[in-house]
């Protein structure tokens, strides 16, 4: 049974549009906790369009979960990472025009330079996973350059949810993913694009020990409320 991150990007989001100071993430990931979040997490981009360094601080000091922060190896965020000591971090590609992390991290092509941010991390006691697409090469870098985790990019399967055969495949390339990786020592998480109708079929993968979810849960509470819509996505979840 996985446990559940809830992502709380998008409460910035609508707080960034109009530059206020509501809906607050600090307090929605308050609520997110109460309604049975396992975790919260939060990405800090380089052009910081939605959480702030404010909002991670905060969330550093009062989560009573704990606090995964998404980054890119970009310097100052890694300083400031190192800084905070957030009990997780999971880095992630970055790209400045895209609307949301489009694919895995490549880590076969960044390897020293991947090393030196995971080696930092972990001497700063964080433990650092690598959001990667389910391929063995991937897989077998993220153990080369030292990482604790890999966050498994369910992207993919998202978008070919309801062409079966596609899905299926998808899940395929998950599961043995999945399995070599906690062969090799390290714990598996997935997340991206999961959603109330596609996220049992990943929970049910064995060994999968954490699943962070964003825009569906935030899409939805939006309707419902976020109490709401995170025990209902618990409830799918275990
Ligand atoms: N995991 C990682 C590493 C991500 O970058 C994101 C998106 O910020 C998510 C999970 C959550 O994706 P979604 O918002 O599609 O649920």
């Amino acid at each position: 049974m996985p446990k559940l991150g809830v992502n709380i990007d998008h409460i910035a989001t609508i707080r960034q549009a109009r530059r206020e100071q509501q809906p607050d993430p600090v307090v929605a990931a308050g609520i997110c906790e109460l309604a049975g979040a396992d975790s919260i997490t939060a990405h800090l981009r380089e052009d910081r369009r939605h959480i702030q360094e404010r909002d991670v601080r905060l969330l550093r000091q009062i989560l009573s979960t704990k606090l995964n922060l998404e980054m890119a190896v970009s310097p100052d965020i890694l300083r400031f990472a190192v800084l905070i000591k957030p009990k997780d971090v999971c880095l992630v590609p970055e790209k400045r025009k895209e609307l949301t992390t489009e694919g895995g991290i490549d880590v076969s092509r960044q390897k020293s330079k991947l090393y030196s941010a995971v080696k930092r991390l972990k001497k700063a006691g964080i433990r650092t996973s690598l959001f990667i697409d389910p391929d063995e090469l991937q897989v077998r870098t993220a153990v080369d350059v030292g990482a604790d985790v890999v966050e498994l990019h369910t992207g993919s399967y998202a978008r070919v949810f309801f062409d079966i055969k596609r899905r299926n495949k998808e899940l395929e390339r998950l599961k043995i993913a999945a399995g070599l990786a906690q062969q090799l020592g390290l714990q598996v998480n997935a997340g991206h694009g999961l959603d109330y109708h596609n996220v049992s079929a990943i929970a049910s993968i064995p060994g999968i020990e954490e699943l962070n979810i964003g825009f569906s849960i935030i899409a939805r509470a939006v309707f419902v409320g976020l109490d709401r819509a995170v025990r209902e996505m618990k409830d799918l979840v275990g």
